[in-house]
């Protein structure tokens, strides 16, 4: 029988909570803050009070969900970061004093690493190694994973990540916050052809998205000079076309990646791994390449404490544990 573990998520803007027992992921609670919405994208002082004041209830019915009472817990599990340091700081707390009252072991969690072991709760898992593209708000990565706690970064963007690209380049357009799933939505209806954009070289197997936001304002600026009801009249086209280049410059390295490691596993994670465009490419790469594809389920991709038990479930089957003074790291290393 393995452990029954709560974990927490508190890293960026969602505050959820989830149970694991025996393995098996029993619920995923997520209350999202929606204060940011107004400000164009995350205030980070705004997120740890709304972390602060949703932690309870949403851990209260994890808990109450799974019919897990506290004295059934055999450990308390957190993101330990990367992430926004006020809003990890609360789950860590959390955790702690929970630890502490429960005199069960404490395990911090990797936020990346865990997106990428939340291939591990459902059916089908992919076998190790596999190759697993990273795809988030903050981060850009090629992850080589030899088991649940051996992981290595084999590419990474060097500025920013795809996810931003997404989110900044939509915000240009006058989209709402997050940008990405709503250019993922007008995308659907656009021409991905009709506009295109300069791509950034990179060594190996790095990224660059920062020169793709510059080109995109640029690109805005002149056409708005001849016409300025440009963006609204070709609103679907942009959101094609820019995903569309954003999707190549990824596949692209992705591709490199599994020649190079011969490795056929491939598996996406991360917010931007919800992107629609982005999951019918893959589908037919796979074919195209012989790859066994490992998509996660929607509720996966973005943030949640489902991945984060999935994580600690691993982390605590190898009897790794933290001590009462591990801290949240903004900047965690991989
Ligand atoms: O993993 P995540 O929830 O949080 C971070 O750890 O960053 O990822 C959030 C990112 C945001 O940039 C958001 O715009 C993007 O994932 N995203 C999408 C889609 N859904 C979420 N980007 C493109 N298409 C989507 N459907
Ligand atoms: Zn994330």
């Amino acid at each position: 029988m393995y452990p029954t573990i709560l974990a927490i998520e508190s890293s960026c803007d969602e505050t959820s909570a989830s149970i694991i027992s025996n393995g098996k992921v029993l619920n995923n609670i997520i209350a999202t803050q929606s204060i940011h919405e107004i400000y164009g994208g995350v205030v980070p002082e705004l997120a740890s009070r709304a972390h602060q004041q949703k932690i309870v209830p949403v851990v209260r019915r994890a808990m109450e969900q799974a019919n897990v009472a506290m004295k059934d817990l055999d450990a308390v599990a957190f993101t330990q970061g990367p992430g926004l340091l006020g809003a990890l700081l609360v789950g860590a707390s959390f955790a702690k004093g929970l630890a502490i009252g429960l005199d069960v072991p404490l395990i911090g969690i990797h936020h990346m690493k865990a997106h990428i072991l939340a291939h591990f709760i459902d059916d089908p898992k992919p076998k190790f190694p596999f190759l697993c593209l990273t795809i988030s708000g903050g981060h850009t990565q090629i992850v080589i994973v030899r088991s649940a706690m051996d992981m290595e970064v084999i590419g990474q963007t060097q500025d920013d990540a795809v996810g931003e690209a997404f989110d900044k380049c939509a915000k240009m357009l006058g989209l709402p916050y997050p940008g990405g799933p709503v250019v993922d939505q007008l995308a659907a209806k656009g021409d991905p052809q009709k506009f295109k954009f300069p791509k950034t070289a990179m060594a190996a197997l790095d990224y660059s998205f920062s020169g793709i936001k510059t080109a995109f304002l640029y690109f805005l600026n002149r056409e708005r000079q001849k016409n300025p009801t440009f963006v609204e009249e070709n609103m679907n086209d942009l959101c094609a076309s820019l995903q569309d280049h954003l999707i190549s410059m990824l596949m692209e390295k992705l591709v490199q990646a599994s020649e190079q490691t011969d490795i056929q596993e491939i598996a996406i994670a991360g917010g931007v791994s919800a992107n629609s465009g982005l999951r019918t490419r893959l589908l037919a790469l796979a074919e195209e390449k012989s790859w066994n594809l490992f998509i996660p389920a929607f509720e996966y991709c973005t943030d949640n404490a489902a991945m984060i038990a999935m994580a600690a479930h691993f982390k605590y089957i190898a009897g790794e544990f933290d001590d009462l003074e591990v801290t949240a790291m903004a900047r965690m290393t991989f």
